[in-house]
């Protein structure tokens, strides 16, 4: 079983809606998945209220209770967690990143989400996780923004997924009808194509194959 957290200390650049579209796309690709709801606003659990109960399985969890939750998990033969965190919260964030063999930083290319780069790598080296990396996200579809933003995460060592998030609808629509975005779209959509490719670096990261891939009925 394979643990990846999604952190960042500010709210709002993307960590829900990435964890969400990655679950389901996990999912699609048959292997056994859950996603732990560390944020206190529960966006995932009302996403999974939305979808109705179907995979990936959804819970809440305390952060003083991961550990037991991933041991439930563990037990029961799942392959794969993601932990979807709240920002500015660090107890939540140090516990998701303690448990995790990758932590991904989601971060939209602009300097007051730079800004908070620091906090975020300062929680991870404190919580001493093997891996981490940043993934840009709502990147514009025009402008070298994400460039630069890419340029300077580098330059400071930190890992950038090599490909980048789009700021697109299918995204918003997909959390909306409690899908994932790679359902909503089906083959060919731009959203769910960069989804898949960061799916496949992030399971590349852990060292987990991507091969499997099975088609949702
Ligand atoms: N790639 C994207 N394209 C368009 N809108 C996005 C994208 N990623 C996030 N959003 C929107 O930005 C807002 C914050 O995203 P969310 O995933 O909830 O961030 P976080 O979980 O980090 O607080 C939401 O309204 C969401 O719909
Ligand atoms: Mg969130």
């Amino acid at each position: 079983m394979k643990t990846i957290a999604f952190v960042c200390q500010k709210g709002g650049t993307g960590k829900t809606t990435l964890a969400i579209s990655l679950a389901v796309e996990a999912t699609r690709r048959g292997l056994a998945t859950v996603l732990i709801d560390l944020d206190p606003q529960v966006s995932a659990c009302e996403w999974n209220d939305l979808r109705g109960g179907e995979q990936p399985v959804v819970v809440d969890a305390q952060p003083a209770r991961i550990d037991t939750v991933l041991q439930r998990a563990r037990d029961s033969g799942v392959d794969l967690v993601l932990i979807d965190t709240a920002g500015r919260t660090e107890q939540a964030a140090l516990a998701a990143a303690r448990a995790a063999d990758l932590v991904l930083i989601p971060l939209q290319p602009s300097v007051i989400d730079l800004k908070t780069v620091r906090a975020t790598t300062d929680l991870i080296a404190l919580a001493g996780t093997a891996q981490f990396a940043a993934v840009l996200t709502r990147v514009k579809a025009t402008g070298s923004r994400h460039e630069e933003t890419r340029s300077w995460l580098q330059a400071r060592g930190i890992p950038v997924c090599p490909d980048t998030i789009g700021d697109r609808v299918p995204f918003q629509d997909a959390y909306a009808q409690g899908q994932g975005v790679t359902e909503l779209e089906g083959r060919g959509g731009k959203a769910g194509f960069e989804i898949r490719q960061v799916y496949k670096y992030m399971m590349q990261l852990v060292g987990m194959p991507t091969e499997r891939e099975v088609q949702a009925a």
